[in-house]
């Protein structure tokens, strides 16, 4: 939800600070703060706004001057945007300066107890109460502070600190919120993700649950609640620092858009060998896969609509009841789970909250887990039973687009893989799909060679208001994609409806010049689909149509259309995404919207 780094070493602080920020914004950026030991006390700046404005304050860095220092960028959650709630939080004597990613749920009891031992608080912030804790248990020795005051909260955290007392190091302590370590010569980082570290180094610490990381300039050494030094592995990074930047691209979105044949290529083609797909790193055998009674799937946003595509592939050749869940959902709702359910949960970035409970609830409730995740080592693929990654590389744009398409990739490789096991597929079948799924790159590929007609109707209707977005079966799966992509960025209001439903009472919403966005690339279901136009058109809609290459006679009823090339229906939904990945970032970008940083939106949403 917010971004937090943390630099140690010989250089100065603040200017690598601000450039990690950067890399994070995408987290969060309704304000950013530093703190830097500038040699005598803790400097803290911070202030509303986006990550330019601070920096503009501090002249790019060079008006703070220390070698240890942390920083935030922050999307609120307890307390409005305003410079004294935003982050580093600092404890009543200045002594203590903390940055923090999460929400400590017991932070009104914790405040009212420190109020009545005479403490001030400044801010409406949840954080705040970290800093005055620590400030209030400091002994002298800063660990025993820390692990009393995680002792204390509740919640999730990822916490960086620095005190004034302790100049020479940083504290970093995590709880269901990311958080790495960066290892450098001489240097040290902490950051909420990878990009932020990316320039500097590639050899990180992923810290675990209540592990708490002491950074020196020359060393890191991470120790549990009872102060036992723990053995780590560094894990190494080997991204192309490109696939982090813009490389040319007006947005991340753009990039991220254009990277989905590679994307789905790389997630497919390791998973296919001789013919035949291998998940031969996930541990599920045969027989319990013969055993499910029932698949959930659990996940938020995007990654549900994934879900909803998923219930069509996984019942049509799996043969295995399923049912998709909104994470937040979930846990409420008394599921009926036991050791023959398979829950499967999808994440892009394996640390969303509202999915990592629902996860846990599972497991408590005794089912299987299956994640498939993009983020090697996050949350929801260490507590998952096996999980399988989508190797789509680092998303930056807060809309997702090739995450969602590698995501769907794995669920046809899932599906094809359950259907041959279980004896669903003839042979000649399953070369079939095993030999579609391999075109899949490609045919995205095309798509994207013909962007500009998705531009020019894009420039017809970005001054809408109202936009309906309709489909059956797999096609309202989409039409939920369709729909959630162009509201986000664009701001305009949209809404997705399964065709035969909108006459149930949405239809009341159509009137002259409403556009409908039609899907209908489904053989079985085209003629309803063209009822469904009708009904529509002859209330004044205009419809854009999105359908295959052959089924040019939507043209009879649509006032404008899209096309898709030809390939087995149950795929189509990774080739239908595509235009209307584009037509929502082109509207936005015509609208002039912040398309990577939509308002009140973050990437990676780590509170529930
Ligand atoms: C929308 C979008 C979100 C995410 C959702 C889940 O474009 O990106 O709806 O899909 O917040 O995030 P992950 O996949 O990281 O769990």
């Amino acid at each position: 939800m917010c971004g937090i780094v943390g630099y140690i070493g010989d250089d100065q602080a603040a200017p690598f600070l601000l450039s990690g920020l950067e890399k994070l914004e995408y987290r969060g950026y309704d304000s950013a703060g530093v703190a830097v030991y500038n040699g005598t006390s803790l400097q803290v700046v911070k202030a509303k706004g986006r990550l330019k404005i601070l920096s503009d304050m501090i002249n790019g860095g060079k008006d703070v001057l220390g070698t240890v220092g942390i920083g935030h960028t922050r999307w609120a959650t307890h307390g409005k945007p305003s410079d004294i709630n935003s982050h580093p939080q600092v404890s009543d004597s200045g002594k203590f300066a903390v940055v923090h990613n999460g929400i400590i749920e017991n932070y009104l009891a914790l405040k009212d107890l420190l109020i009545q031992k005479g403490i001030n608080f400044v801010s409406e912030t949840d954080t705040e109460v970290v800093a005055q804790l620590l400030e209030y248990y400091y002994k002298g020795d800063i660990l025993d502070a820390v692990i009393k005051v995680i002792n204390k909260v509740e919640g999730s955290y990822a916490l960086g600190i620095i005190c004034e007392d302790n100049p020479d190091q940083i504290i970093a302590v995590r709880k269901d919120s990311p958080l790495i370590v960066g290892l450098g010569k001489g240097e040290n980082f902490i950051a909420s993700d990878i990009p932020a570290i990316l320039s500097k180094t590639r050899d990180i610490y992923r810290l675990n649950d209540n592990e708490i990381a002491i950074l020196k300039k020359e060393s890191v050494m991470i120790y549990n609640t009872d102060k036992e030094i723990i053995p780590k592995e560094p894990c190494h990074i080997d991204w192309d620092i490109s696939a982090a930047e813009k490389g040319g691209y007006q947005h991340f979105m753009a990039k991220e858009i254009m990277e989905q044949p590679k994307a789905v290529r790389d997630t497919i083609s390791p998973r296919i060998q001789d013919g035949k797909i291998v998940l031969d790193n996930i541990t599920l055998t045969a027989e319990q896969i013969k055993g499910f009674s029932k698949i959930f799937i659990l996940a938020c946003g995007s990654a549900y609509h994934v879900g909803m595509v998923a219930k069509y592939i996984l019942e049509k050749f799996a043969r295995i009841p399923v049912e998709v869940d909104v994470a937040s959902e979930f846990r409420y709702r008394h599921p009926i789970i036991d050791d023959k359910v398979l829950v499967l949960v999808i994440s892009q970035s394996g640390e969303t909250a509202d999915t990592l409970a629902a996860l846990r609830e599972a497991k408590k409730l005794g089912a299987r887990t299956l994640s498939i995740v993009n983020v090697v080592g996050s949350s929801i693929a260490n507590d998952s039973d096996d999980v399988i990654y989508t190797w789509a590389g680092p998303e930056i744009a807060v809309a997702t687009t090739k995450a969602y398409s590698t995501q769907l990739a794995v669920i046809y490789l899932l599906a094809i893989y359950f259907a041959d096991l279980l004896g669903n597929l003839s042979k000649e079948d399953y070369a079939y799909y095993v030999s579609q799924l391999q075109e899949l790159p490609d045919k995205i590929a095309e798509i994207l060679s013909n962007k500009e007609h998705i531009q020019f109707l894009a420039s017809q209707f970005f001054n809408v208001k109202d936009v309906f977005f309709i489909g059956r079966n797999l096609d309202y799966a989409m039409s939920l994609e369709g729909s959630l992509k162009l509201k986000e960025i664009s701001y305009i209001h949209s809404d997705a409806y399964a065709a035969g439903e909108l006459k149930h009472g949405t239809i009341s919403l159509v009137e002259d010049g409403t556009l409908v966005v039609a899907l209908a690339t489904q053989n079985k279901l085209f003629d309803k689909m063209m009822s469904n136009v009708k009904e529509v058109k002859a209330r004044g809609a205009v419809v854009l149509g999105l359908t295959t290459e052959k089924n040019t006679k939507i043209e009879q009823e649509a006032d404008h259309t899209l096309y898709i090339p030809e390939m087995c229906e149950m795929m189509l939904p990774s080739l239908a995404v595509v235009p209307l990945q584009l037509f929502a970032y082109y509207v936005a970008s015509m609208k002039g919207c912040d398309i990577d940083k939509p308002r009140n939106l973050a990437k990676s949403v780590t509170v529930e």
